[in-house]
């Protein structure tokens, strides 16, 4: 089936504190969003939109031939939703974060043939290493523990999170601004979401801590 990757790149990137929005952050000699769309494998066939902040569209038509390249919106769901009305008729809708520039193939193709095989919404997800607590505020002034969460049946979420056409149309229809993420509106109107295994280099660049790991990374020539 047809495939369409949706790329929201219009963040500002107020967490990482660079001069540049994200997308646009230089990552050993080629921009983060340059890098994204090069790391889609090719074997998908898929056609990309890249949506991003509005005085960028020209530079970023520049950056990306072969893309649709398309303004996004104040939140990153509205961001989403303007890339699916540049998406044309494609059945299999990806969206991936620009932040996520080294996701692996792998995580690309278990995503769209798990889709393919019938599953309307499949996210990639790894284990989580931490021990999580569960937290409430304490009267003086420190965090009291709750209860230890059982980390075994938690999964920390990636992208690109796959999508039939119909399932992701619906999801956005109905939104009202709390989910983090596309699964997260589609599991708010019931349609079943789905993990495959992720990549720790799928990681998502937020933090200044973040760049500096992804650059050690994408600097290191075995990999
Ligand atoms: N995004 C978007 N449109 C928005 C907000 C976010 O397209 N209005 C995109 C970002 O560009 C990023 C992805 O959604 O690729 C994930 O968002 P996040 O990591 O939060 O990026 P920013 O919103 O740019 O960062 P921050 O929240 O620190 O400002
Ligand atoms: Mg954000």
């Amino acid at each position: 089936a047809e495939v369409c990757v949706i790329i929201p790149a219009a963040g500002s990137g107020t967490r990482l504190g660079e001069p540049v929005p994200k997308a646009f952050v230089d990552l050993c000699g080629r921009s983060i969003i340059e890098r994204c769309v090069d790391n889609i494998p090719a074997t998908l066939g898929a056609s990309i939109v890249v949506v991003v902040p509005t005085d960028l569209v020209e530079r970023a038509r520049e950056l990306l031939p072969g893309v649709v390249v398309v303004p996004g919106g104040a939140h990153r769901s509205d961001s989403v939703r303007a890339g699916i009305a540049a998406a044309g008729a494609a059945q299999i809708l990806l969206v991936h974060d620009a932040a996520r520039p080294l996701t692996p193939a792998h995580v690309f193709t278990a995503v769209v043939e798990a889709v393919a095989a019938g599953h309307r919404a499949v996210v990639p997800g790894v284990p989580v290493v931490d021990t999580l607590k569960q937290v409430t505020p304490g009267s003086d002034g420190l965090e009291l523990v709750a209860r230890t969460v059982d980390r075994e049946e938690l999964r920390a979420v990636q992208t690109p999170q796959g999508f039939t056409r119909e399932a992701l149309l619906r999801a956005h229809a109905d939104d009202s601004g709390l989910a983090t993420d596309d699964a997260g509106l589609a599991e708010r109107c019931g349609i079943p979401v789905h993990v495959v295994p992720g990549d720790p280099l799928a990681m998502k660049i937020t933090t200044p801590w973040d760049l500096r790991i992804i650059r050690d990374v994408v600097g290191e020539p075995a990999l």
